[in-house]
């Protein structure tokens, strides 16, 4: 009987490999149809395991405080840009500026935006993330040109001032400060503010806490069963759509757009004459803009910190350049404006440093739309393309020393180059860049131009996303120095 039952269990796991290698033929194949490059090579690499693919490497790499070394040692025996088969897709990871260049600056007929499912459900089809062509082009434009406005930038000024002092006003000596959970805080509410005009008090706490729960689902499982994280995510964002649902209606009803400027995000896409741009449409993607807020503005505010608690001499000379400021300003009797803050030289190349170091955006992941060649490597249709960042700002040949944290490298290095990307590049460069630049300057002036601080030991986590393991606690002493 023992010896039936061996032959069934060998039979059966036998037969599940065989099932297993003809599904993942089947996903991972490429069919290239009468493409011009069907007889094209695929760049080396290895598609790992049977639908796990390099997933599981790719993780326990992530986890640690180097996620590059998963790409590193591929790298190594198979070039700059090698297969893989990474979170359920065929994928060619690009290490290498000039192609991750050429995939960014691709239009929405070559590659579209790639998010894990939950992801996706989360933002909803019409948020700017997921959606292409004409009508991403448009809504990009028109909050791109309204971040960059003077208008904006002053209103961001004032407010960031107000929640600065608010928040540091009452920050205590002998307790530690959590500078990460600080930041959430003050960059959510200028944000907000930027996009619905909302201020802070009930409706901001109602908003901050449904939003800590939307938030949590992005990387969650793809289950949208009642209690499921997504689940939970899904109503959070319910809740918060009505809430904006009803600035719409107020602005519509009190007819004020159209006769002036626009104060937010919302006036100037209720402005655009476009039928397309829906209320559904503008609530969603309000909802969606608030992530950079909650998310990767206060991350590099606290990777800043992070950063200048380790490089005393960078401290040092940022210190005396706000210092300088402040005291010019004050003796002048005149505040400060978004300009005086961008034009501090040693502290704008602190924080390029930091999004170079800190890679807050890892990289970002594309779909090939047809078959496509470039720089001589073959991607074929329905293959992702993850045009990994990290590896390029860490790499030896593009920075000396990359694992040093080196403003001054920034004197005479050229920014604008595609081994530079922490905002991406090309259709889809994010439009918020100067108004990140903008609120991480404001806040670090107040901070060393009010405080000196002991920073308790804590460390960058890298993986789902990138943000401070402890929340970056600081013990803090005013100064007294006028
Ligand atoms: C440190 C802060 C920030 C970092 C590192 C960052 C990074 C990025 C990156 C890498 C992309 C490109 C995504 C892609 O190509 O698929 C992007 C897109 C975007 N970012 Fe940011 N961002 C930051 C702050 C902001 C802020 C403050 C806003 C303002 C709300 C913002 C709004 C957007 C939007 C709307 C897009 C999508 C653009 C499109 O697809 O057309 N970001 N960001």
């Amino acid at each position: 009987m023992d010896s039936v039952w061996s032959v069934f269990f060998v039979a059966s796991i036998f037969l599940f490999f065989l099932c297993a290698i003809f599904l993942y033929k089947k996903t991972s194949g490429h069919k290239t149809g009468s493409s011009q490059y069907r007889r094209s090579p695929l760049p080396l690499g290895t598609l790992g395991w049977p639908f796990l693919g390099e997933t599981l490497d790719f993780i326990a790499c992530a986890y640690t405080d180097q996620p590059e070394s998963f790409m590193e040692k591929r790298r190594r025996m198979y070039g700059k840009v090698f297969k893989s088969h990474i979170f359920g897709s065929a994928t060619i990871v690009s290490t290498d500026a000039e192609v991750s260049r050429s995939v960014l600056q691709s239009d929405a007929t070559t590659f579209v935006p790639s998010y894990p499912k939950s992801l996706t459900e989360l933002m909803g089809k019409s948020s700017i993330l997921l959606i292409n062509g004409s009508l991403q082009r448009r809504i990009h434009g028109l909050i791109g040109a309204f971040f960059k406005s003077s208008s904006l930038k002053a209103q961001i000024t004032h407010d960031m001032h107000k929640y600065v002092q608010e928040s540091m006003a009452v920050w205590k000596e002998n307790h530690p400060i959590y500078i990460q959970d600080e930041a959430k805080k003050i960059a959510f509410q200028v944000l907000v503010k930027a996009l619905i005009s909302l201020d802070p008090g009930q409706e901001m706490e109602f908003l901050m806490k449904q939003f800590q729960e939307f938030i949590a689902g992005l990387m969650s499982v793809p289950i949208k069963i009642p209690g499921s994280r997504l689940y939970r995510s899904l109503q959070a964002k319910k809740k918060m759509v009505k809430l904006v649902h009803k600035v719409i209606q107020e602005k519509r009803d009190s007819s004020s757009i159209h006769s002036t400027l626009p104060k937010d995000v919302v006036d100037v896409l209720l402005n655009d004459t476009s039928e397309l741009l829906t209320d559904e449409l503008i609530s969603d993607n309000m909802i969606d803009l608030m992530i950079p807020g909650e998310d990767s503005v206060p991350v590099l505010m606290a990777l800043t910190v992070k950063y200048l608690s380790d490089c005393p001499a960078a401290l040092h000379q940022l210190t005396e350049e706000n210092m300088k400021l402040k005291k010019l300003k004050d003796r002048l009797g005149e505040p400060l404006c978004w300009s005086d803050y961008l034009s501090l030289p040693f502290t704008q190349n602190v924080i390029t440093e930091t999004l170079r170091m800190g890679n807050i955006i890892n990289g970002v992941i594309r779909k090939a739309m047809k078959d496509v060649k470039i720089k001589g490597y073959f991607i074929p249709k329905g293959w992702c393309v993850f045009a990994y960042f990290r590896s390029v700002h860490l790499d030896d040949n593009q920075y000396d020393s990359p694992h040093q944290f080196n403003p001054w490298r920034w004197h005479e290095k050229d920014m604008s180059t595609c081994s530079f990307t922490p905002f991406g590049g090309g259709q889809r460069l994010c439009p918020g860049l100067d108004l990140a630049r903008l609120e991480v300057s404001i806040f670090i002036h107040h901070f060393v131009t009010q405080f000196r601080w002991e920073a308790e030991d804590d460390s960058i986590v890298n993986f789902p996303t990138v943000r401070m393991k402890q929340r970056m606690p600081v013990w803090v002493k005013r100064r007294t120095d006028p």
